[in-house]
């Protein structure tokens, strides 16, 4: 069995793509002791809006550590950066010729995205569905953990597989999605009937990973709730309340009716302080390691011996699949 997935390197990581991404990809590690995972930097995907080269060099290099600082093992996992392997962009074509229009612009981030911004959007971010297929197409993936937002980018890979075998001949996997039982979709702080999302304007309204802890504790205090003054679990009426269960939950890797039970009696300001906490206990040893690790030069070693590797596999499938098509002699 094989994992595939990855995060794109446009700003800090949040405490959304901890929970809903990679705590599960360090769960599925460790109990799918024969499993194989690629996990990688989706670096690719970071152009399809504007970036400063400073900053994507950077954001690339911090995923990588904290990956490792959260816990994914370089000797089970093997890590890269999507644009050291062209393989994905000669995919990505592929799929480009595979994907209709139609499904493109049906795609629900595409049209949020482009709702915000109306001028100078780039074609790439239209198409970016389709190198997310050959990200995972590639290597021939069947299960992939993502958020609930990705969801429908796995349905369309799903689809995009489907097509290209019936076309040509069983050629790809058709990848199952996966994902966490609590925390699938984190949301805002100040808006928690949104998804948390680093490119929000207002920087109370997510926790990066990488914030300073005390900063990290006033976020949580900070976040909108309600005014009823009752703890319990209802994401219609209570989704402030509900979405920091959720959390609380994910992070001591427990059930919502477990924290639910914790809390029922407690103030607002006494609860969302030992969320708070929580939340501080998980990214503290996290911060830790990362901060160790972005100065030791064997997270190179690390990026380059995945590379290979990737580049290995990842070779021998578009060869296979350039032939089903007809492009070789
Ligand atoms: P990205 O970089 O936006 O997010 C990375 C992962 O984090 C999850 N996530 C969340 N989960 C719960 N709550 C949230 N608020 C939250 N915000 C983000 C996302 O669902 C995702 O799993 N297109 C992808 C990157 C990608 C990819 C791939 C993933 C490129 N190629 C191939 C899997 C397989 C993206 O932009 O994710």
């Amino acid at each position: 069995m094989r994992l595939v997935s990855g995060i794109k390197p446009t700003g800090g990581l949040t405490l959304g793509n901890y929970i809903g991404a990679i705590q599960q990809f360090v769960q599925l590690q460790d109990e799918l002791k024969d499993a194989e995972f690629f996990i990688f930097i989706a670096d690719l995907h970071a152009i399809t809006t504007p970036i400063e080269k400073a900053t994507l060099k950077k954001n690339i290099k911090d995923i990588a550590a904290l990956y490792i600082a959260c816990g994914l093992d370089p000797e089970r996992v093997t890590l890269f950066v999507q644009s050291e392997i062209p393989e994905h962009n000669q995919l990505a074509y592929v799929m480009e010729s595979t994907v209709y229009m139609g499904e493109l612009e049906r795609m629900t981030q595409f049209k949020d995205k482009r709702q915000k911004q109306t001028e100078g959007i780039r074609s790439s971010l239209f198409t970016y569905p389709a190198l997310m297929a050959a990200d995972i197409l590639l290597y021939d993936a069947d299960i992939v953990p993502v958020g609930e937002d990705q969801k429908q980018h796995l349905e369309l890979t799903r689809d995009l597989a489907t097509r290209f075998n019936n076309t040509y001949g069983d050629t790809f996997i058709v990848p199952k999605g996966y994902q966490p039982k609590t925390g699938a979709k984190i949301k805002s702080l100040s808006d928690p009937t949104k998804k948390m999302d680093k490119s929000s304007d207002n920087q109370k309204s997510y926790i990066l990973m990488l914030d300073d802890l005390n900063q990290v504790k006033n976020k949580i205090k900070s976040a909108v709730t309600d005014s009823e003054a009752k703890i319990y679990y209802d994401v219609e009426n209570k989704p402030g309340i509900s979405n920091l269960l959720t959390i609380d939950a994910a992070l001591l890797k427990t059930t919502i009716e477990d924290r639910v039970n914790h809390y029922k009696d407690m103030s607002y300001q006494d609860f969302k302080l030992s969320v708070a906490d929580h939340v501080v206990s998980a990214l503290k040893p996290i911060q830790e390691k990362y901060h160790a690790l972005i100065k030791d030069p064997s997270l190179d070693a690390i990026l380059d011996a995945g590379r290979d590797k990737a580049k290995m596999f990842a070779h021998r499938k578009i060869q296979k699949v350039y032939k089903k098509i007809g492009f070789q002699r």
